[in-house]
């Protein structure tokens, strides 16, 4: 926003965010919303005897895995006097303190203290602060909110049933191509899947083509709202009378399922990711992909001459930049009080008016979509993908899964 009247920058006030949409930390607005979902927080090869500084949400934890196979996340800041749990020593039963030898289980409780006589005859009444850890297809994941609000840990059914030659499959690079963390706020990297003509813009005409040719062609765009959360539908028409009708889906708070760009696998999607605020500034996204044994995970994009991000001069980052340019390039928080929303928006606006929707449900003492408390209500099932269709058919009668409609 400029002050003078013929637009030069002179006197551009600063810019703000909307805090209800990007702040994570405990006993935010945004940040209570996120606490009342399951969030993934490392691989599960991440969970191991050797004890790993984790960050989440904002706050910092350590993971580990005793001997018993059990994952486990504390806070790392011992309850006795405070050192940290990070040189601790992972046991049978839990992790043991470096400093006095308090002994931790998964949950917290405390099993024993060597100091203490009768190695803690009191010990029941101390706890390490602790989260609750699910393992999914290689995740771990954390439910980080209030114990009485824990939902049911959601499954996808694009990942049930597994055939013998088929393996789910974790991939980590912010945006399937990126480092795995990027240094800025998640909301900016979570709207993005609802932000359709980007596709057309920076990943094929800007940078050349990075996804599949088909995606080259104009689309036309459309965006729906649902209870749980916004999809897309983007249709271009083929040059054989085909239309290849292109659905990506958000889902509150901060699933994402963007149907792979290379068209290497048609029909419903076999990917899904989810974003994980680290802090405010800090993001990591973590795909899901289903995929038979003997085949690579999906296509990358590929920038300039066929090469992979990470091998990118600076100059070539400026030349084909792909997401993690353009997100990371709105700033540590993208600053919406300067935005200039078009009409091309909508879905992201979409996005932004369920979330805070949301938010303020929770604030006011309500449960937010997509919790459940219901075990039978676990399995979610999920709609995006890449289908082509024939001339004929009625796109709009292509009928949601019946949990969606
Ligand atoms: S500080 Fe952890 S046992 Fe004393
Ligand atoms: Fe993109």
């Amino acid at each position: 926003m400029t002050s003078s009247g013929d637009g030069r920058a002179y006197g551009s006030r600063p810019g703000t965010w909307d805090p209800e949409l990007v702040e994570v930390g405990a006993g935010t607005p945004a940040g209570e919303l996120l606490r009342r979902y399951w969030h993934p927080v490392a691989r599960s090869s991440d969970a191991t005897t050797r004890p790993r500084e984790i960050r989440a949400l904002g706050e910092d934890l350590v993971l580990f895995r005793d001997a018993s196979g059990a994952p486990g996340l504390l806070e790392p800041r011992c309850c006795h006097r405070g050192t940290s749990l990070y040189f601790g020593k992972v046991e049978q039963t839990g992790i043991r303190c470096p400093y006095h030898g308090w002994l931790f289980a998964t949950d917290g409780t405390c099993l024993d203290q060597p100091c203490e006589p009768d190695r803690g005859r009191n010990r029941d009444s101390y706890r390490q602060p602790w989260y609750p850890v699910v393992e999914y297809h290689g995740l771990v994941f954390a439910y980080m909110g209030p114990p009485d609000r824990q939902p049911v840990f959601p499954t996808y059914d694009v990942f049930d049933d597994l055939g013998d030659d088929e393996e789910v499959v974790i991939i980590d690079h912010f945006a399937f191509g990126g480092p795995t963390e990027a240094p800025c706020n998640w909301f900016q990297t979570h709207e993005n899947a609802m932000d359709a003509y980007h596709v057309f813009i920076l990943h094929n005409a800007i940078s050349g083509p990075q996804f599949d040719p088909r995606l080259d062609i104009w689309p036309r765009v459309d965006w729906q709202r649902h209870d749980w959360g916004v999809t897309c539908t983007q249709d271009r028409e083929l040059d054989d009378g085909t239309t290849l009708h292109r659905v990506t889906e958000i889902r509150v708070p901060t699933v994402r399922v963007i149907p792979t760009p290379t068209l290497s696998v048609l029909g419903r999607t076999n990917n899904l990711s989810w974003a994980l605020p680290i802090d405010d500034t800090h993001t990591r996204v973590y795909a899901m992909v289903r995929k038979p044994e003997d085949r690579p995970p999906q296509g990358l994009p590929v920038y300039g001459e066929g090469k992979s991000w990470f091998d990118l001069s600076e100059e070539e980052h400026q030349r084909f930049p792909g997401d993690y340019e353009t997100q990371v390039g709105q700033g540590p928080i993208t600053l919406h009080s300067t935005e200039r929303l078009a009409s091309s928006d909508r879905g992201v606006s979409m996005v932004r008016r369920q979330f805070v929707d949301q938010v303020r449900i929770v604030a006011d003492g309500g449960d937010p979509v997509g919790v459940s408390y219901d075990p039978a209500d676990a399995n979610v099932s999920v709609m995006a993908g890449n289908f082509i269709v024939g001339p004929d058919t009625d796109l709009a009668a292509i009928p949601l899964p019946e949990s969606l409609s």
